[in-house]
């Protein structure tokens, strides 16, 4: 499974980056409103800092227009992905963005129904929301177990992107059922490194090194 990092924060992406943890990066308005920066400027920095996908979103809800913001945000990098809503429209404009060669993630999928439409249109990836769906009592892992099917029923190439990650749970529960990609916060990732024993195990031998003076450098 692909690790992507939901956030625009460049030292958080430059950390993971560095351990090789980053396969690619994605924004929405909300996550460029807390950087509080430009999003043309930012967005480029983190291109520029990573080699895979990173999605942009558009803040338009016509096509047209979407097609117009898509167009100027795939001028930014050569790896960027243009972000639109599940929406008719946002559909039309991954169908017309997605034809012209750029890579295309489909946002805001909230049912198995949506996600068939968005790759029929020629999506590059489909974000389902898994903690929003938590949210309201629904279970965010079946939906992204139902895409799973639905996809691979049909042969269908279009990336899933479980998005709305939570927890180092969801993560691993995605990578069993197969999702293509996860995407999720930097505290996210590095909390799946943490285990209870680990810590015990390790201030045992701590203990036992401290009593028996081992030194290694
Ligand atoms: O980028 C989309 C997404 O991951 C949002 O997550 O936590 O705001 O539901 P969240």
């Amino acid at each position: 499974m692909k690790f992507f990092v939901d956030t625009a924060d460049v030292d958080a992406i430059a950390e993971l980056n560095d351990l090789g943890m980053v396969d690619g990066v994605t924004t929405n308005p909300s996550i460029i409103a807390k950087s509080g920066r430009n999003i043309l400027e930012v967005t480029k920095e983190i291109c520029d800092m990573v080699e895979g996908p990173v999605s942009a979103e558009v803040v338009a809800t016509d096509a047209d227009e979407m097609i117009s913001e898509g167009r100027k945000l795939v001028e930014i990098a050569d790896n960027i992905a243009v972000k639109v809503p599940l929406t008719w429209d946002g559909l039309k404009a991954c169908k017309v963005l997605s034809g012209e060669g750029n890579m295309v993630n489909v946002t805001l999928c909230f049912s198995a129904n949506q996600a068939l439409l968005a790759a029929k249109a020629g999506a590059t990836f489909i974000s389902p929301f898994i903690g929003r769906l938590d949210d309201i009592n629904l279970d965010g892992l079946e939906l992204i177990e139902d895409i799973r099917t639905v996809y691979d029923n049909y042969g269908f190439e279009t990336q899933i992107l479980a998005a709305s990650i939570r927890s180092a749970n969801h993560m691993s529960e995605c990578a069993k059922i197969g999702a293509d990609v996860a995407t999720a916060p930097p505290n996210v990732i590095k909390a799946m490194a943490n285990h209870v024993l680990t810590d015990k195990g390790l201030a045992a031998f701590l203990e036992d090194a401290k009593k028996a003076d081992i030194k290694i450098v």
